[in-house]
């Protein structure tokens, strides 16, 4: 089959776009990106030499002419859609792009779908829709759990899973959507807070937490990740969603601790003196946990990586990179 990857220079659609490529090796691979300034070009470029099933078409989701030529052109069976504006911090200072792209680009990918005969259409989504829990809670958000985004962020996030279920609902466009936790891997922009540690830690700065760092985030291992998007792409029912996680809860606090051990390989008395503590991100989320009972039932998928083992490969990749 032809499917066409939007945001595949980025972190996880990178892993994904390699990942298809090398598993499903008959397959053409579209790859769309614009190119922002999280993007991975030179691995983009890579791919585009080594790779005779990859092709690649540098341009935004919400360029409605070249989308819709990509769309003539190479006649697509599958859209996945990780194209976004992804950080958090970014969508505090100003939300318009992440208003076009993840909502008007998202909805101009569901209607070319619909535009060239009802293309499946994958829509990558996150946690962080379901809005936060508190710290004592012992609840995990599920499939039908009400949608109150906290962020810009997560709020256009939302509203493109609204529209692409009614794609679904109006149009018949047949859609699925995977809501993820906190990914971490190879390729991630360094802003986000594993790399921005590292890179820290690497300057011999100390590493920023927001406010108490209590803030709990569930992690999972992008490859996981990327398997859970190809057994929904397989085997998903259309119209539904699927939450993907690892269920690996940890403080902000506990995954700098970790990043610093790892990193320094200093003993335990020191390792507060690699952190300081930065007044708290404007509606920061306190806890996030998803409850996957429903991928793993359904499509047999679980997160199978060990968090210790990948966290510090990807430390060490961080470190190799420069
Ligand atoms: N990273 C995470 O922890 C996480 C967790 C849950 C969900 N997600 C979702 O997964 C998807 C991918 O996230 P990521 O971390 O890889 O993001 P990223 O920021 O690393 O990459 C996004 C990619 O999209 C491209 N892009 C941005 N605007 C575009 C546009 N208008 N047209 C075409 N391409 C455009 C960028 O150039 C970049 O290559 C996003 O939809 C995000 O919401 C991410």
């Amino acid at each position: 089959m032809t499917i066409i990857v939007t945001g595949c220079a980025g972190f996880i659609g990178l892993n994904f776009t390699k990942y298809w490529l090398y598993e499903h090796k008959g397959d053409k691979v579209v790859g769309i990106d614009s190119f922002s300034y999280a993007a991975n070009v030179d691995e983009i470029y890579e791919l585009c030499e080594k790779e005779h099933n990859f092709v690649f078409y540098r341009a935004d989701i919400c360029d409605k002419v070249k989308i819709s030529r990509i769309f003539q052109d190479e006649k697509p069976n599958a859209v996945v859609n990780f194209a976004a504006e992804t950080h958090v911090d970014r969508s505090i200072e100003s939300a318009e792009k992440f208003l076009m792209t993840n909502v008007v680009g998202t909805n101009l990918l569901l209607d070319a779908c619909r535009e060239y005969g009802n293309v499946r259409f994958h829509q990558i989504s996150t946690d962080e829709v379901y809005g936060d829990l508190p710290l004592n809670s012992k609840k995990s958000f599920t499939e039908s759990s009400p949608l109150l985004p906290s962020s810009p962020y997560s709020a256009s996030k939302a509203a493109a899973d609204l529209l692409s279920l009614a794609y679904y609902r109006t149009h018949g466009v047949p859609v699925t959507i995977s809501r993820s936790a906190n990914n971490y891997g190879f390729f991630q922009h360094e802003e986000k807070m594993i790399p921005h540690s590292v890179k820290s830690l690497m300057r011999g700065e100390k590493i920023s937490i927001y406010g108490d760092g209590k803030n709990v985030r569930d992690w999972i291992y992008v490859g996981d990740h990327v398997k859970a998007v190809e057994a929904i792409l397989l085997n998903g029912k259309i119209g539904e969603i699927y939450n993907v996680g690892a269920g690996y809860e940890i403080s902000n606090l506990e995954l700098a601790r970790k990043i610093i051990l790892c990193y320094t390989e200093s003993s335990d008395a020191a390792i507060d003196e690699y952190i300081e503590f930065v007044p708290d991100r404007k509606g920061h989320d306190r806890r996030y946990s998803l409850d996957t009972s429903k991928i793993k039932n359904a499509l047999g998928w679980q997160a199978i990586s060990d968090f210790d083992e990948e966290l510090l490969k990807t430390i060490k990749w961080i470190g190799e990179k420069q």
